[in-house]
C-alpha cells in the first residue's frame, strides 16, 4: 500500500510557529514519526510539503498517475477557502483523510469551515501530531475493528 502525506502552507514551520497551538516538535521530527509508523504498518509512505496552492494540486494529480492508495492531507489555511484543492481531491477516488493538528472548531470562526472536507472520507482534528498516525491507521484499515 502506498500512502501520500501532504502538508500545506506553514506546516514546514512546525516547532517554530505558534508553539502553544502546534507544539514544539519540528516538521522533520513529524516526518520521522510518519516513517516509523509506515514501518510498523508495513506500508510505503511519501511525505511532501508545499506552501503553494498550485503545487499541491499538481501533487494531487500526480497521485492519480502514481496509483497512490491513500492520501493524508493537512491543507493548512487552504482548508478554509481553496475550492481548487477541493476539486483536485474530489477528482481522486482513493480514500483521503484530512488532518488538523489543532482543534479548528475551538479557534477563530474562519477556521470552523472546511471546504476541502466534503472531498475527503474522514477528518481528524485536535489530536496533535498523532492525528497523522491515526490517519495512517485509518487508511491501513486498522481502525475498522
Ligand atoms: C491547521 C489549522 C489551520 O486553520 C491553519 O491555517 C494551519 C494548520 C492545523 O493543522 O491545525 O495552518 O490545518
Amino acid at each position: 500500500m502506498k500512502i501520500l502525506v501532504i502538508n500545506g502552507p506553514n506546516l514546514n514551520f512546525l516547532g517554530i510557529r505558534e508553539k502553544g497551538i502546534y507544539g514544539e516538535t519540528s516538521y522533520n521530527d513529524l516526518i520521522s514519526m510518519i516513517y516509523q509508523k509506515a514501518r510498523e504498518l508495513d506500508v510505503e509512505v511519501e511525505c511532501w510539503q508545499s506552501n503553494h496552492e498550485g503545487a499541491i494540486i499538481d501533487k494531487l494529480q500526480d497521485a492519480y498517475f502514481k496509483k497512490v492508495d491513500g492520501i493524508v492531507i493537512n491543507p493548512g489555511a487552504y482548508t478554509h477557502y481553496s475550492y481548487a484543492i477541493h476539486d483536485a481531491l474530489k477528482a481522486l477516488t482513493m480514500p483521503k483523510v484530512e488532518v488538523h493538528i489543532s482543534d479548528v472548531d475551538a479557534r477563530e470562526a474562519f477556521r470552523h469551515v472546511s471546504v476541502t472536507l466534503p472531498a475527503c472520507d474522514h477528518q481528524i482534528k485536535g489530536h496533535g501530531l498523532k492525528g497523522y498516525l491515526e490517519a495512517m491507521d485509518y487508511l491501513a484499515g486498522k481502525n475498522l475493528g
